[in-house]
């Protein structure tokens, strides 16, 4: 089926340029409606909502909802079932703390939320087809489940890339032959006037996509 798109170059996904507290009140569903095909109806809500947030309210999430976070993602499909993730869970005062003198200058906005997840693998932790390394592979999904799973109880996830992995490892323990693939953010929704201007203004710049013909190649590429 030769499917042609009606857009070309980015497009925004969604707009995020509303200054309501809640996540759903930050959809502008129009927006969405716009770049999805007519799709948007069979896409589960929780894709549809889920973005990368950074502002966090710091009041801490009942434990039964994290424990659900952790558990969607150990549920995640795996290569083999190798299961190559390891999830380090911060919540306590002390332990965030020393972890915030190890994120970089860009996501000091993690310092506000209430969880951080260290997601640990072996770096030959997954299994070895074609030589690829499908540890990475296995984390990303066990990621996407939490991060779908937060958005389905009314939180925000946000995974990120930018800390020393050094130090994160030496201040808990993560054994030398773990690599730290990324650190998650979990929380409630805080107010986007309380981050600082350049973050805001990160925040505020719509979502974006490769357009759909750019990435979907029907019967061969
Ligand atoms: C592996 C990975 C690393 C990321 N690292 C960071 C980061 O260090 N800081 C940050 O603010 N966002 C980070 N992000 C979030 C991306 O910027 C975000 O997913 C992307 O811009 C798409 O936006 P969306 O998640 O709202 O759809 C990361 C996402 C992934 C998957």
């Amino acid at each position: 089926m030769k499917v042609t798109s009606w857009y070309a170059g980015w497009v925004p996904l969604v707009d995020i340029r509303m200054s309501r507290s809640t996540v759903a009140q930050r959809w502008r569903l129009s927006d969405l409606q716009q770049s999805m095909w007519g799709t948007e109806e069979l896409i589960l809500d929780e894709i549809l909502k889920r973005r990368s947030g950074r502002a966090f309210d710091s009041r801490p999430i009942p434990d039964k909802m994290l424990e659900s976070i952790l558990e969607a993602g150990r549920w995640a499909p795996s290569c083999a079932n190798t299961q190559a993730w390891n999830f380090v869970v911060l919540k306590d005062t002390d332990a965030l703390r020393k972890a915030h003198d190890a994120l970089s200058k860009g996501n000091a906005w993690g310092k506000t939320a209430p969880i951080m997840v260290l997601v640990a693998a072996k770096e030959d932790g997954g299994c070895g087809s074609h030589g690829l390394p499908y540890f990475t592979m296995d984390v990303g999904l066990a990621v996407e489940n939490m991060l779908l799973q937060a958005v389905h109880l009314g939180l925000l996830g946000h995974p990120t890339a930018g800390w020393d992995e050094e130090k994160l490892k030496q201040d808990f323990g993560i054994p030398d032959e773990y690599r730290i693939v990324t650190v998650v953010f979990f929380g409630y929704e805080g107010e986007i006037e309380n981050l600082d201007e350049r973050t805001r203004e990160k925040e505020q710049k719509p979502r974006t996509r490769r357009p759909f013909d750019e990435v979907v190649h029907w019967d061969k590429w």
